[in-house]
């Protein structure tokens, strides 16, 4: 396995290593290893089958179900550890733009970590892209990292302490509505996460924000909202960020502890296919 930077500290690509076979316990080492230093790994050429994808995701800790806790809609794939981000409905033909599903998908625009809003949250999401538009579509990263080591110290000091609300239905919100049902967004009640907090596995102190976030304990929602915007806006810059433009088959693995993302914008008329595995935090909470 060769695992080569494509920034110094932030995004390593991976090669040599063919992710639909077992790996071997050396080679899960490696990986982790890498993805503690890099916070976002690139593999290319991996065409890997649902089962294969979900089979590669254990390796790293027990998955994490996302969004699909408490939904009740008819699912497209088998495999119920696999996450469908396609623009198709179930029979798979591409959803109309205007179609109410899209919010979910629109949503993942705005920057995030994966089920920040959920305890235990995300921690790795393993990403295949099948069939990507030749247009847009591309998905960004920002290391919270580097992000939080260029606050200024009254910042830093002003947050430490502080801990955020993340809801799941917040982005949705702001889009004007989902097609979620009162059962679903009941199964997904809000938690609250400290916004600074350290990585265990590479003892880094990181930002913890995104679009999740709703409320900050203790302040007045206006103040609350404004300092998650600005320390959005400052996290986000563009120093701070990776951009990935897909090909068919590349798979993308990030640790949601200490990132943000997001998908850039496409035409909702072409397809664009996209499957996700999700591991949790698992044993401890954020802190
Ligand atoms: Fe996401």
């Amino acid at each position: 396995m060769r695992i080569e930077a494509i920034n110094a500290d932030f995004v390593g690509n991976v090669s040599d290593v063919d992710l639909s076979q077992t790996l071997t316990r050396e080679e899960v080492g490696q990986i982790e290893q890498a993805i503690a230093h890099y916070a976002v790994l690139v593999f290319r050429d991996q065409p890997l089958s649902d089962d294969q994808h979900a089979e590669f995701t254990r390796r790293f800790g027990p998955i994490d179900k996302g969004l699909t806790k408490g939904s009740k809609g008819k699912r497209r794939l088998k495999n119920p550890d696999v996450i469908d981000l396609a623009n198709v409905d179930a029979e798979g033909k591409v959803l109309p733009p205007g179609n109410i599903r899209n919010v979910s998908l629109i949503a993942n625009q705005f920057w995030h970590s994966d089920s920040s809003f959920k305890d235990p949250p995300a921690k790795f999401s393993i990403l295949c892209g099948i069939d990507l538009p030749a247009e847009g579509g591309q998905t960004e990263f920002a290391d919270q990292r580097a992000a939080y080591d260029a606050l200024d110290d009254n910042l830093k000091a002003r947050i430490e302490d502080m801990l955020a609300e993340h809801f799941a239905f917040h982005s949705r919100d702001i889009l004007g509505g989902s097609h979620h049902s009162q059962e679903e967004i009941d199964a997904l009640p809000p938690v609250h996460w400290p916004m600074v907090h350290t990585v265990p596995e590479s003892g880094r102190r990181s930002l913890f924000i995104g679009i999740h976030t709703r409320q900050i304990d203790g302040l007045p929602t206006a103040e609350a909202r404004m300092l998650l915007h600005e320390l959005l806006e400052q996290a986000t810059r563009r120093q701070f960020v990776y951009r990935h433009k897909w090909r068919n088959h590349d798979v993308l693995m990030w640790d949601n502890q200490c990132t943000l993302h997001r998908g850039r914008p496409y035409d909702l008329n072409k397809l664009r296919e996209l499957r996700r595995c999700t591991t949790e935090v698992s044993g401890r909470q954020i802190v």
